[in-house]
């Protein structure tokens, strides 16, 4: 087995020897003495841990709570303790959290910083966005986001550019190289679990004190990086980051880019992919109804066997998919036919909060009727699942109010939601069906935003 190689704070270093789930936060602190680095939730949610990590595809600011070593070789990680220049010279979004008054306990502060230095290093300016994930308690946000405003457009400090050319080349750790190889191995260690953004699977590790006995890491598998244009749309690979098809969505499904934007948050989005997102088969993970919604094909891959099947028909019952043993996710289709799509996500937050209903519409009209629909819900049912009753209801009848709220009773056919932290069974019901009335409102250009009511 190869070591894990990378440039910690602009200098090379190898671990060999530990756990392939040891997590980079862990590792800094309890190996490294970088203390910095914070602790706070352990679960990607508060951005107190928030390191830069760089690669060839770029900069992103990553929570190193959720991070395991093996996905770091080849890369360059950089903690608050590297922003400072060689001589001690202080970095740019330092000086501005300092002169903006944007600390006080300080805990958060290491997390906005790096979160900061690496959407200066990125030209980023849509500040709410990027800081998101990073969590205060006591400073409020308002002189943290005049921090980063300051910042915004002062160059890049020459010491946070990465020398990864001073890492060896040698193939990564646990890490197969190809889908070819990931498909071979896995058939032969189906037991094994595949890790890749590990924005899920991380969890089970540190909050779950789950040991894993084999893992595999999907990263080094650029091939499963693509977004490919391919007839009537796009084959995207599983190992495409949610921030990557978030951007690549912006001009073909605004509506599914700007739920995307609304998954998590930044540092979640770097890492977390699409056939995590998939694979997991959670009810509530925001990505499958949109997809389902415009009709999307899955891809799944054991050894050389290939199939392709509806996204919807992969997700059969809580906690079971259409999966075989060996089996993984490969690529999804997305077509590129659905000007209609409208998603609402509903959660307790705006930011970084997990859908408690999470509604996509794609309903096409012919002249004045309905002539098709495809409706699909997260959040309603113990895997995400498509309205069929409210589709009957709506197929081929006039597009008119009357025909919406006659549809509406047909919601409780299709779902027995459940009552849980997020929301009771009889919300989950109503908002369900007021998403309905909502998108009907919305392309009759009626105002719907809650920013936009007028009397
Ligand atoms: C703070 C926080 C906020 C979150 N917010 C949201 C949110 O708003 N919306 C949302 O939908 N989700 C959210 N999530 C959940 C998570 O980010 C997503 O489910 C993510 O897409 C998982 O992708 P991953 O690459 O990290 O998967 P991993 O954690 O690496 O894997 C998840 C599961 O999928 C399996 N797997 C991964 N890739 C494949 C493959 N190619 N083939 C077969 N199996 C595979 C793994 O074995 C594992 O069972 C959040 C998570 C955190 C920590
Ligand atoms: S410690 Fe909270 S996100 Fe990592
Ligand atoms: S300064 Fe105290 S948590 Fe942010």
């Amino acid at each position: 087995m190869n070591d894990i190689a990378f440039l910690l704070n602009g200098t090379p270093v190898t671990v060999s020897g530990e756990s392939p789930t040891r997590t980079l936060l862990d590792w800094l602190r309890d190996t490294r003495g970088l203390t910095g680095t914070k602790e706070g939730c352990n679960e990607g949610d508060c951005g107190a841990c928030t390191v830069m990590v760089t690669d060839t595809g770029g900069t992103r600011a990553l929570n190193a709570c959720i991070l395991f070593l093996p996905q770091l070789h080849g890369k360059a990680v950089r903690t608050v303790e590297g922003l400072t220049g060689p001589k001690g010279e202080v970095h740019p979004v330092q000086t501005a959290m300092v002169e903006k008054h944007g600390s006080q306990c300080g805990f958060c502060t290491p997390g906005f910083v790096m979160s900061m230095a690496a959407a200066q290093k990125n030209g980023a300016t849509d500040h709410d966005d990027y800081l998101a994930g990073n969590l205060c308690r006591c400073t409020g946000y308002a002189p943290i986001i005049r921090a980063a405003e300051a910042v915004a457009n002062a160059p890049v400090p020459d010491w946070m550019t990465e020398n990864l050319g001073a890492l060896s080349g040698d193939a990564a750790p646990f890490a197969p190289a190809t889908s070819d190889e990931l498909a071979e191995w896995y058939e032969s260690h189906p037991d094994a679990v595949l890790v890749a953004g590990a924005t899920d699977v991380g969890l089970w590790v540190t909050k779950q004190l789950r040991d894993l006995p084999e893992v595999a890491f999907l990263h080094a598998c650029t091939d499963l990086q693509e977004i490919e244009n391919v007839e009537g749309g796009w084959r995207v690979g599983a190992g495409v980051t949610i921030a990557a098809l978030r951007r690549a969505m912006e001009d073909p499904h605004p509506a599914f880019a700007e739920l995307l934007r609304r998954f998590a948050s930044e540092q979640v989005r770097g890492a977390a992919t699409i056939g995590g997102n998939i694979a997991n088969g959670s009810p509530i993970g925001d990505a499958p109804p949109a997809l389902i919604a415009m009709g999307a094909r899955l891809h799944l891959r054991k050894g050389d066997t290939r199939r392709e099947i509806a996204l919807e028909d992969f997700f059969i019952d809580y906690g079971k998919q259409d999966r075989a043993k060996g089996e993984f996710v490969e690529a999804v289709t997305i077509p590129d036919t659905a000007p209609a799509l409208a998603c609402y996500k509903l959660s307790k937050r705006f930011d970084q909060d997990i859908s408690a209903v999470c509604g996509c519409f794609n309903i096409d009209l012919k002249g004045s009727k309905i002539e098709s629909a495809r409706i699909a819900f997260g959040g309603m049912a113990g895997i995400p699942k498509r309205a069929s009753a409210v589709e009957a209801a709506l197929q081929g009848r006039d597009w008119t109010l009357a025909t919406i709220e006659a549809a509406l009773p047909a919601f409780a056919k299709d779902f027995t939601p459940m009552t849980d932290m997020r929301a009771s069974a009889d919300y989950r019901l109503e908002t369900a069906q007021n998403m309905l009335l909502r998108y009907f409102h919305e392309r009759s250009g009626n105002p719907v935003s809650v920013l936009e009511v007028e009397a």
